[in-house]
């Protein structure tokens, strides 16, 4: 491709390229936002250095890419809501250092995620990233054709609870029910295949049995760490990354413990995920699964399936429905009222958090 307003050095025949050429906090054209946007559906992962952003100038850029958002759970720069800061400055690590893309759990995830290193440490924090058309096209034959039938089901509380932040998952629980999209999609630019489950919020494939299921994320979640899909980037202060938030993962090495690292990003257009051979594949997921424990899932794989509602039966509580605690041949010999006191009780129960009393009793 031919660029007349910047410079593009590619980094890796795969990913990544940086771009010279241009001030991003005086951009006279939309036609340098054009190529900009080309640079970036050819490469993944762009990179820039020396721009000291103003944050009008980062939300400006962001909008050449489409509608700005707001977060859920990160902190924002003052008087601007769009712009998250992503801050770390003590020895517990940001919890981006698994490989993921951003808000997959949505159903519109950002299309496009751009950050800007406002403070770094004076070495390491490095960030990766991996292109997820390589790392498709890059499987088997077979593999490929069977991922093509495969959804997946992405929820933020889930994954909330699995690193441990329990109260958060339980404020996120209302507002962000999972939701399930396609194991690969089309991306909406190109139309590459790209790998779309990744290992923060992609919770289970919906249509594999979990026992098997897992283990197929793990292999996938595995596979997309080898090198030859990846570039690596050394921050500079002021340096900024621009990525492709449906072709790529990236991964935010955590390797300066005790110093500070400040990033700030926006994330912007809100994308319907698509895969044009099965356009109905990205749904909302049942509400049976939602709130669902990892504890809970395991439990459903051994034991055997609750029976199938009875025509003119009352409607099953999720307890009932869920995890097949109940014995419906010893509830038919209850009364109406004791029948609902069971309901109640196990329905309080499913609803706990059964990996965090775990710890808590460990504890004890
Ligand atoms: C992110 O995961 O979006 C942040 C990456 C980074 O801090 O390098």
């Amino acid at each position: 491709m031919n660029f007349r307003h910047i410079e593009v050095a590619r980094m890796t025949p795969t990913i990544g390229a940086v771009i010279s050429g241009v001030d991003l906090n005086a951009v006279k054209s939309p036609a340098v936002y054009e190529e900009i946007r080309n640079a970036l559906w050819e490469n993944k992962v762009i990179f820039f250095r020396k721009q000291p952003l103003t944050p009008q100038a980062h939300a400006a850029l962001g909008r050449a890419f489409g509608e700005m958002e707001k977060h859920e759970f990160f902190p924002h720069v003052e008087g601007h809501p769009e712009i998250q800061t992503i801050a770390n400055t003590g020895n517990k690590s940001p919890d981006t250092d698994r490989w993921h893309a951003d808000c997959t759990f949505r159903e519109k995830p950002n299309a496009v995620s751009i950050l800007r290193a406002v403070e770094i440490p004076p070495s390491g924090g490095d960030t990766l990233w991996a292109c997820m058309n390589t790392a498709y096209e890059a499987l088997d034959g077979p593999m490929k054709k069977m991922l093509l039938e495969l959804d997946a089901e992405h929820d933020i509380s889930y994954a909330f609870r699995r690193m441990g932040y329990t109260g958060e998952a339980r404020q996120l629980d209302a507002g962000n029910p999972p939701y399930i999209h396609p194991a690969v999609i089309n991306h909406p630019v190109t139309g590459k295949l790209c790998l779309f489950v990744n290992s923060i919020w992609t919770k289970r494939f919906t249509n594999l049995v979990d026992r098997y299921g897992e283990n197929l994320l793990r292999l996938l979640n595995e596979w997309i760490m080898k090198p030859d899909f990846q570039v690596r980037f050394r921050w500079e202060q002021d340096s900024v990354a621009i990525w492709d938030n449906m072709a790529t993962q990236h991964y935010a090495v955590f390797d300066y413990a005790g110093q500070a690292r400040r990033m700030h990003r926006v994330t912007c257009e809100p994308t319907k995920v698509r895969l044009d051979a099965r356009p109905e594949a990205s749904r909302p997921a049942p509400i049976e699964h939602f709130g669902e424990r990892p504890t809970m899932m395991m439990m459903d794989a051994r034991l055997p399936a609750p029976k199938p509602a009875v025509r003119g039966e009352a409607p099953r509580s999720q307890a009932q429905r869920g995890s097949g605690m109940l014995d419906d041949t010893r509830m038919q010999l209850l009364s109406e009222p004791e029948r609902r006191a069971v309901i109640a009780v196990f329905d309080a129960i499913s609803s706990l958090d059964l990996g965090d009393i775990a710890r808590r009793s460990a504890n004890v």
